[in-house]
């Protein structure tokens, strides 16, 4: 009997469900030529769902989701409901209470032309944030006051803990020291202005202590933002905290090619972990067919290598990293002349020709 994954989906909204359905041809082919099995079970939530039935994500679903292997989301966020309801409700709500303290967000040019930067290459963009994806001001601990009157006063705590800095910072070690690339580990954060931050400075440095192979760099979150600009080939593994982390992935995906490449998971190591694209659900896109699945596939990926199943996760890289190199896929945007099932058409025809490691 050949091993199978269960995996709960969760397509989401706008175009959620199109890049969603691709991700899935690529895992099940995928499969088929390691001697696997993929076995997706949908769930409905997200936006049309609750327009219909007033829910966001019941706990009976929750968990049963909870049960399976690992979770593909696509895209949560809908013009037409209240700012943050779902996004909380569905995606933090899995952060949250699976305990996914880590964010992994690798950040590979896969071919020089879709770098907006002057002379960078591929050799030159290729490192990985860990974003902290517990704490800090999305925790929610917030409150208003006089609200809606001259005096209104607004508040959302900054927060940190001991336990969810150092589970971070030491996953992030570990990290580098598998990369084995540069073997350096940069912490960014705002300890100067932010001084709650100096909890990461002291846990950085006494976790650090035990990695003498890894090198120790930090970065003011400011200076980091101009440096990845400047110089991205000097990052090699990133440590932050969760909101200088989303905030810093947006603009690492702009010197990847685009959001339309940027691919994410949610881990707890060692347990049920989500796996999605970063971008958004772009509903302007929505039902089109023109949105560019490589974030989905790439997240898919991801989530072979979180169980294990590494050749199937590079075979699948390097498919999408040919297809871009040759500009088999011109671009990773809706522009690339190619429709979503397209697109992902090469990326089935690549993924039987490729070598792999
Ligand atoms: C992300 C998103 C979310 C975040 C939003 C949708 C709440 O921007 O996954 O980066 O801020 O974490
Ligand atoms: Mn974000």
């Amino acid at each position: 009997m050949s091993k199978s994954y269960a995996i709960a989906v969760i397509p989401g909204d706008g175009i959620g469900p199109e890049v969603v359905r691709e991700g899935l041809r690529v895992l099940d082919r995928v499969a088929a030529i390691e001697g696997f099995q993929v076995k997706p079970t949908s769930y409905p939530f997200g936006a049309e769902h609750y327009l219909k039935t007033k829910e966001v994500f019941p706990d009976a679903a929750f968990s049963e989701v909870k049960g399976h292997d690992a979770i593909l989301l696509g895209a949560i966020g809908d013009p037409r409901i209240e700012v943050g309801l779902l996004e909380f409700g569905i995606i933090a709500k899995m952060r949250f209470e699976l305990d996914l303290y880590v964010n992994l967000r690798p950040v590979r040019l896969y071919a020089e032309h879709l770098c907006p930067l002057k002379d960078k290459r591929p050799k030159d963009v290729d490192f990985v944030v860990v974003r902290e994806n517990t704490e800090d001001a999305y925790a929610g601990m917030r409150g208003f006051f006089k609200k809606g009157t001259p005096d209104e006063i607004a508040t959302q705590e900054i927060l940190f803990t001991r336990k969810g800095v150092e589970r971070v910072i030491r996953y992030s070690f570990e990290l580098a020291r598998r990369r084995g690339r540069g073997k350096k580990l940069t912490l960014i954060d705002k300890a100067n202005a932010v001084r709650a931050m100096d909890l990461w400075t002291r846990t950085f440095a006494e976790v650090g202590a035990e990695y003498p192979d890894i090198a120790r760099e930090h970065n003011y979150i400011d200076a980091a933002c101009m440096y990845v600009v400047k110089n991205p080939e000097w990052f090699d593994t990133v440590v932050t905290s969760n909101m200088f982390g989303d905030i810093f992935t947006d603009l690492s995906a702009m010197i990847q090619g685009g959001l339309g490449v940027a691919a994410s998971g949610n881990i707890h190591p060692g347990r049920v972990s989500l796996f999605e694209p970063i971008h958004g659900s772009a509903p302007k896109y929505a039902g089109q067919n023109v949105a560019n699945p490589i974030a989905t596939i790439l997240a898919a990926g991801m989530m072979l290598d979180y169980l294990g199943e590494t050749r199937a996760a590079q075979r699948v890289e390097s498919a999408v990293e040919r297809l871009l190199a040759s500009r088999r896929i011109p671009s990773v945007g809706t522009d690339s002349g190619l429709s979503t099932a397209q697109v992902a058409d090469l990326v089935l025809g690549e993924l039987e020709a490729a070598p792999v490691a």
